[in-house]
């Protein structure tokens, strides 16, 4: 009786205000929250946020959960990067890209002379050395609290008693289907032989439960070396792959100084290369400081103009400019995220016309949207920001037999051939293309704003080249345009990659009228359905609450707190 008084007065107090914000209210939490694309997962963290576990700690356990119950994206068998700041100390970058096998080399993508796409993408070939396992057991080391079996064993139970397929996995399975039908250990893993899994139907995958074992018992050693590192060098050896013992043994996380801003004073943490993602985002929020985007309005001809032309222009020195900073010592990525450089930029713009991107150059590759982001706080205010990815849905498609993870196709990334430029979308620019031990360029950007030196925003994508500006425009959409995170997440995006030379808005996104004004500037505009999937966390400054925004463009996100 008494329960349920106090729950009528809470739902009297909260409710209206709860409908005052609609479908748009953070998901709140005083003490910790984990934002996944998979509900099973964020919860797996948040468990482990309440078991005393740090923001690393529940970071690993859910990234090892999304291996299991996103397979798209979450993986063992890829790549990607972990941004920690800690409540006091300096923040730190987690590299664990995949690299280039040794026997990798620049021109191996062509075929007799000619471009072979298939093999760049969807061979043996296109598997990079992955890097998951070891970029999250270095961050554990330095900065988890519970054991490291602990945080694989939610993982490993999920493996092997099997979980609930929701609409969204059966969807992408079966979409993905005529890539793995050529690997019977794929089509084992995830089909009831060869028919499409159903919505509602158990997925077990025991050989992952393995080893997944075999990583909670050992380490990074039951992956890079044993049972695991002879499944997947048989595999190889069996399809003319090039990865050997010796690529697996080599292959080292790496740890890296955060690249830094500052946008109408907060302080940008965001990752260096050999991601693209902090250099291109804190040059466009440089370029954009230099304009009322808060007076000029959300989604207005004029923002979206000044946004357009900052994205033109940061993409282009992406092309010309970056790559893996152990093999281009000399990249200047202290010019091209400078205020004085920004100026530059900013002086080339025309507010009342649209630049033209110089065709002659370059331009760009397909490319998918499947990799994925977590953002988590724990109670003492550390954070992480963590993306990694397969590189495309699923990877290559290939599940190595007898080990039950599926393979990146991560060498995709790299450049298609030394001075190989088309107008069918390659690029040929030196500083990534493929070398031994060399990491793709990438542009996942996970990212973490301070306010006052205290952690203000948690923010990161999937979406390929468009994680860029996905991220950008959570910031913006905070900061200049002062919405929640959940309203943040929601607002309608747009993407300019210099070339093509065309803004790609989001369907219902942006008024009529914006839009018009747009092509009235001279901007080629293109409708898709939705770009990125961002999780956000905000630490709101009054309450010290945290804020989650999910991002509902895809189902089976959640931010669990507690
Ligand atoms: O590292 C990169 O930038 C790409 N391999 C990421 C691929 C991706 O985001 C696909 N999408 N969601």
């Amino acid at each position: 009786m008494q329960r349920t008084l106090i729950a009528l007065v809470v739902a009297l107090i909260v409710l209206p205000f709860a409908a005052a914000h609609g479908a748009n209210a953070p998901i709140m939490a005083n003490n910790g929250m984990v934002v996944s694309q998979e509900e099973k997962a964020s919860r797996i963290g948040a468990d482990i946020l309440a078991n005393g576990g740090t923001a690393v700690d529940a970071a690993v356990a859910t990234a090892f959960a999304l291996a299991v119950t996103h397979p798209t994206a979450g993986n063992i068998g890829g790549g990607g990067f972990l941004l920690f700041r800690p409540n006091s100390g300096d923040p730190l970058a987690y590299d664990f890209r995949e690299t280039a096998p040794a026997a990798a080399r620049a021109d191996m993508w062509l075929n007799e002379g000619t471009y072979d796409f298939e093999r760049h993408h969807f061979s043996h070939l296109a598997v990079g050395v992955p890097g998951t396992v070891a970029g999250l057991h270095a961050a554990w080391q330095a900065h988890g609290r519970l054991p490291w079996k602990d945080l694989v064993a939610p993982a490993i139970t999920l493996a092997r008693d099997g979980f609930v397929v929701t609409h969204e996995l059966a969807r992408s399975l079966r979409a993905v289907l005529p890539r793995m039908s050529k690997y019977p250990a794929s089509i084992a893993q995830f089909t009831r032989k060869g028919t499409p899994l159903e919505p509602g139907d158990v997925l077990r995958q025991p050989d992952l439960a393995e080893t997944l074992t075999r990583i909670a018992a050992e380490g990074p050693a039951g992956f890079y070396t044993g049972r695991t590192a002879d499944l997947m060098v048989a595999e190889m050896k069996a399809h003319q792959g090039i990865i050997t013992h010796a690529d697996l043994s080599a292959y080292a996380a790496k740890v890296r100084t955060p690249l830094r801003g500052t946008y109408r004073g907060l302080n940008i943490i965001t990752m260096p290369p050999p991601s693209s993602g902090g250099v291109a985002l804190i040059a466009m929020l440089n370029v954009l400081e230099g304009y009322p985007l808060n007076e000029l309005g959300f989604g207005t001809t004029a923002t979206l103009h000044r946004m357009a032309e900052s994205m033109r222009r940061a993409f282009a020195d992406r092309a010309r400019y970056l790559g893996d900073p152990d093999f281009n010592p000399d990249m200047p990525v202290g010019e091209l995220t400078s205020k004085p450089y920004a100026t530059q930029q900013r002086a080339s713009i025309d507010l009342a016309r649209a630049s033209v991107s110089d065709p002659a150059t370059f331009t760009w590759p397909k490319e998918s949207k499947e990799t994925t982001h977590l953002s988590v706080v724990d109670k003492e205010r550390n954070a992480v920001a963590l993306t990694y990815t397969l590189e495309y849905g699923y990877g290559s498609g290939i599940v190595v037999p007898g080990a039950g993870f599926l393979l990146n196709n991560e060498m995709g990334d790299f450049n298609a051939s030394p001075g190989l430029t088309s107008s069918e979308g390659l690029i040929g620019t030196d500083p990534n293309l493929t070398a031994p031990g060399k990491r793709m360029l990438s542009s996942m950007t996970p990212t973490i704003l301070e306010r006052d030196g205290q952690l203000f925003m948690v923010t990161g994508s999937p979406g390929g080249r468009t994680i860029i500006n996905t991220v950008l425009q959570t910031v913006l959409n905070v900061v200049d345009h002062g919405m929640n995170a959940q309203t943040a997440v929601d607002a309608g995006r747009i993407h300019h990659q210099w070339l093509p030379d065309a803004i790609a808005y989001e369907r219902h996104g942006f008024s009529l009228d914006s839009l018009n004004g747009l092509r009235a500037l001279g901007h080629t505009l293109r409708e898709i359905p939705y770009q990125g999937v961002a999780e956000v966390i905000i630490v709101n400054p009054e309450t010290s609450v945290l804020e989650a925004g999910v991002d509902r463009r895809v189902p089976d996100g959640a931010a669990v707190g507690n």
